[in-house]
């Protein structure tokens, strides 16, 4: 099928390549024309495990093309996807200023049939509003089209992975002659296709995001509930997750959850309610155990070092998760920007987002490129995210680097009686 994806962030990048890979024809559009020059040179803007090789396989084999010009994109296609960021506003309601502007640039351009699907995250009644826009604006009010609404559940880091082997794929959709040419597009794809109303599809995004940000305040919460208790969040969670009903995954205490879309979402989806008239305070709980939990670290960090001021502090981990470099609402921005209000000699490494970082932490940081060096002479060991690499360290080489033992694990990745056995001071999350 002819397919154009317009906007090339992660979702828009990852969704054009995958239907490239399954034999589409993709025409990818932004509106950033270096982002765009640098496609067409094969330079990837963001680091996703798979998708250079697969963007670089499917731009060879003539199946995906990037571009500036949407006009060229919504005349060639059939389907057109509105891939592009809704930003939180001040009040924390989406913006959707630039869904708005796609909707008229396709109606400008849009010559025959063509199914319009909202892939951004958007608030409830979005499509509505798209459908209403592109009517408006449409010079030849014989055309026909249908709006969409197909929200997009992958993740950072696993986004190819996640496209390619869905659980679900949800289409909101009041028009039979569409769900039956988007079964077709995504039948390669395997995975449960459910057809919904349209205000159905934009809520199932809204509240799966807002129940995993929940899952994850709630063993949040119950992991200090450990640490007041003396349990063991890890068993604890353990014992719960097997329970096939609330499941292992997604229990994982630690810092808090960040990142471009959960803080977003459940935000937004607060702000939904609200306006709809539902005051969603469980969801206002989660928020609240979110931002508790990076402070409750921070002052585990300053009680085990007692003076931080002159101390020289390694940090192990930058961006919101491994295998992403998405500084994005990352924990590690708190946790490093009072160490350094607290005149501590910050250290750093993380794998791939030191670059990234550098564009939003203080000035005055050591970023180091291998993380032993960068624990030489530390009087302590900060983990921020759970990179591999920091699983498989060798404990008693940092032990030798440090001029103190102490590491202060903020993701649970090491067993407390190793920790121990090897003499280190150790404190983590619920245990
Ligand atoms: C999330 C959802 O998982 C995707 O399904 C969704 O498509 C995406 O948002 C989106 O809306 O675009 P993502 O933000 O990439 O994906 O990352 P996750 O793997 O969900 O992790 C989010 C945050 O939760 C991270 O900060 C992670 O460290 C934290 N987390 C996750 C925990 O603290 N504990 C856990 O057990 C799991």
């Amino acid at each position: 099928m002819n397919i154009c994806v317009i906007g090339t962030g992660y979702v828009g990048l990852v969704t054009g390549t995958s239907l490239a890979e399954i034999g589409n024809s993709v025409i990818c559009i932004d509106n950033d024309e270096k982002k765009i020059k640098d496609l067409k040179n094969g330079k990837i803007p963001i680091y996703e495990p798979g998708l250079d090789e697969m963007v670089k396989k499917n731009v060879d084999e003539g199946r995906l093309v990037f571009t500036t010009e949407i006009k060229e994109g919504v005349v060639n296609s059939q389907i057109i996807f509105i891939c592009v960021s809704t930003p939180p506003r001040s009040d924390g309601r989406a913006d959707l200023s630039f869904v708005e502007n796609v909707a008229r640039s396709i109606a400008k351009h849009i010559n025959e049939y063509k199914i319009i699907i909202d892939k951004s995250t958007v608030p409830v009644e979005t499509s509505e509003k798209v459908e209403e826009t592109i009517k408006r604006n449409i010079k030849d009010k014989t055309i026909d089209f249908d709006v969409v609404s197909n929200p997009e559940f992958l993740r950072e880091g696993t986004a190819i992975y996640d496209t390619m082997h869905p659980d679900r794929i949800v289409i909101g959709v009041n028009s039979k002659k569409a769900a039956d040419i988007l079964d077709k597009l995504y039948k390669p794809l395997g995975g449960e296709l459910i057809i919904t109303n349209i205000k159905s599809a934009e809520i199932i995004k809204h509240a799966s995001n807002s129940f995993l940000a929940m899952k994850i305040s709630f063993i949040n919460a119950v992991s200090r509930i450990c640490e007041l208790s003396g349990a063991n969040i890890k068993e604890v969670a353990l014992g719960m997750g097997l329970d096939q009903r609330i499941g292992r995954r997604f229990l994982n205490a630690g810092i808090g959850y960040g990142g471009s879309c959960f803080p977003k979402d459940v935000s937004a989806f607060i702000k939904i309610s609200e306006e709809l008239g539902y005051d969603f305070n469980l969801l206002k709980s989660v928020e609240s155990v979110n931002k508790d939990q990076v402070q409750h670290f921070i002052k585990k960090i300053e009680k085990t070092l007692w003076i931080v001021k002159d101390k020289k502090i390694t940090v192990w981990g930058l961006a919101f998760k491994p295998d992403t470099d998405d500084m994005r609402n990352a924990p590690s921005i708190p946790i490093i920007e009072t160490l350094l209000k607290d005149c501590a000699k910050l250290h750093v490494y993380d794998p791939v987002s030191s670059e990234k970082a550098k564009e939003v932490l203080p000035d005055n940081i050591t970023y180091h490129d291998n993380m032993y060096d960068a624990l030489k002479g530390s009087e302590a060991l900060i983990i921020a995210t759970e990179w591999d690499e920091f699983k498989k360290a060798d404990l008693d080489k940092i032990k030798n680097l440090m001029s103190q033992p102490i590491v202060i694990d903020g993701r649970n990745i090491y067993d407390p009686l190793i920790m121990k056995e090897k003499g280190f001071i150790y404190t983590s999350i619920g245990r």
